[in-house]
C-alpha cells in the first residue's frame, strides 16, 4: 500500500466517524460507533493499524505519526459527542449501577493503646496546670532510685528480691542490701554504680532537680518495673505519673487542691480526695492519695510534701523552698475511669479489649 493510499484511506475513516459520532441520537447509539470505530478488538481503526505493515520502510515514520495523529482525532470527536449528548456517565453507567444506599465498608483503623491515651490526656490537664513533662532513663543507678531520695543502704525497698538489679560485667547487683552501720548515705561507688530498672518514677525528681534550680514545676510520666507477680491490680512493668512542684511557700493545701483539680479534669464531675497519712522516705508528711468518683474511694498513689533531706541531696536550700510531690498509677486511674476491672488486659493485646478505648 502506498503511502498517499493509507492516508486518504485514514482521513476518510476520521471524517465517517465524526459524522457517526455527531449524528448518534443517544447513549446507546454513541456507545455503538464507539465500538465501531474505536473498539479494542475489532474497530475499523485497530483495521486501518494493519495498513502501517504495508507502506514502503521510508514512509513508515509519516504513515506511524499520521496514524496517531487520525487516532487522537477520532477520540476527541468521540469526547466532544459524549458531553455534547450529556453522557458523561456513560463510561461509569457501564459498569455495575452505583447505589448510594449500600452502607460503606468501612476500613479498620488502628488508635493508641489506651495506656498511651491516658498518658497524653494527664499531660495535657497537669500541662494546663503549669505543669511541663520531664523525662528520665528507665535504667537507674541508685543514687536516683533510692539514696538522693533519702532510701538508706538497709531499706527494704532496696531488697533485690523487690527490685530488678541488672548484672553488668559478671558482677551481680543489689548485692549490698542490708549491709548495717554505714555511716552515710551514700556508699555506692561512684565509677561501679550499682544499676537496676528504676522501680519508681521518683527517680526523675532527682534528675530534674540536680540540673535546674528552683521553681520546678513538672510532671514525668512511664514505666517502671518491680518483681511482683501479675494479677487483676498488679504487673512486674507498670506506669506513673509523677509531680513536683518546688516553691517558696508551698503547702499541702496546695498539693490537695492540685490534685483535686487534677482528677476533676480527669474523671470529670465532683472528685473528692482524702489523704490518709502514711510514710515514705522521701517526703514528710507522706500521705496516701485515696480518690472518690461515683461513689466509691480507689486508692490512687502516695504523695507528700518533699522531705529537706531530698531537697539537701539535689543542692536546693530547705529553709529557702519548699514542695509537694506525688506519684499514681497510670494504669490505676484509666482502669478507674473505664471499670476496668483487671489491669493485665491492658497487655494482652487483645483488640476486642483495646478496641473499645
Ligand atoms: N514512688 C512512690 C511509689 O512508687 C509513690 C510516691 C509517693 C511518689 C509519694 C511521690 C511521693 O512523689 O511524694 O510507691
Amino acid at each position: 500500500m502506498s503511502l498517499a493510499a493509507f492516508i486518504s484511506d485514514l482521513d476518510a475513516l476520521a471524517a465517517e466517524a465524526a459524522t457517526k459520532f455527531a449524528a448518534a441520537a443517544d447513549a446507546a447509539a454513541l456507545e455503538a460507533a464507539r465500538v465501531e470505530f474505536l473498539g479494542a478488538k475489532s474497530g475499523r481503526l485497530k483495521d486501518a493499524q494493519k495498513g502501517l505493515g504495508t507502506v514502503g520502510k521510508d514512509d513508515k515514520p509519516a504513515a506511524g505519526k499520521k496514524f496517531n495523529d487520525v487516532k487522537a482525532a477520532i477520540e476527541a470527536a468521540f469526547a466532544e459527542a459524549q458531553e455534547r449528548a450529556g453522557a458523561g456517565g456513560a463510561k461509569v453507567a457501564a459498569g455495575p449501577p452505583f447505589d448510594p444506599t449500600q452502607p460503606g465498608l468501612r476500613p479498620r483503623l488502628g488508635h493508641l493503646h489506651p495506656l498511651t491515651q491516658t498518658i497524653e490526656e494527664l499531660k495535657d490537664i497537669m500541662g494546663r496546670l503549669g505543669f511541663t513533662v520531664a523525662h528520665g532513663p528507665e535504667i537507674e543507678d541508685e543514687r536516683h532510685n533510692f539514696e538522693a531520695l533519702n532510701i538508706p543502704k538497709a531499706h527494704p525497698a532496696r531488697d533485690p528480691l523487690e527490685n530488678f538489679y541488672l548484672a553488668v560485667a559478671g558482677k551481680v547487683q543489689g548485692s549490698g542490701f542490708g549491709v548495717q552501720g554505714s555511716s552515710s548515705t551514700s556508699n555506692t561507688d561512684p565509677k561501679n554504680p550499682e544499676l537496676l530498672l528504676r522501680s519508681q518514677t521518683s527517680t526523675v525528681q532527682i534528675r530534674v532537680m540536680e540540673n535546674q534550680p528552683p521553681p520546678v514545676r513538672i510532671i514525668s510520666l512511664g514505666r517502671v518495673y518491680r518483681p511482683d507477680t501479675a494479677d487483676a491490680t498488679h504487673y512486674p512493668m507498670f506506669h506513673q505519673i509523677e509531680g513536683l512542684l518546688i516553691d517558696k511557700h508551698v503547702t499541702m493545701a496546695d498539693l490537695k487542691s492540685t490534685l483535686r483539680l487534677f482528677a476533676g479534669s480527669y474523671f470529670g464531675g465532683e472528685v473528692h480526695i482524702r489523704f490518709r497519712p502514711s510514710f515514705f522516705p522521701f517526703t514528710e508528711p507522706s500521705v496516701e492519695v485515696d480518690m472518690q468518683w461515683n461513689d466509691r474511694w480507689i486508692e490512687m498513689g502516695g504523695a507528700g510534701m518533699v522531705d529537706p533531706n531530698v531537697l539537701r541531696a539535689v543542692g536546693y536550700d530547705p529553709e529557702e523552698v519548699s514542695g509537694f510531690a506525688f506519684g499514681l498509677g497510670v494504669e490505676r486511674v484509666c482502669a478507674r475511669r473505664h471499670q476496668v476491672t483487671d489491669i493485665r488486659e491492658f497487655y494482652r493485646n487483645d483488640v476486642r479489649f483495646l478496641e473499645q478505648f
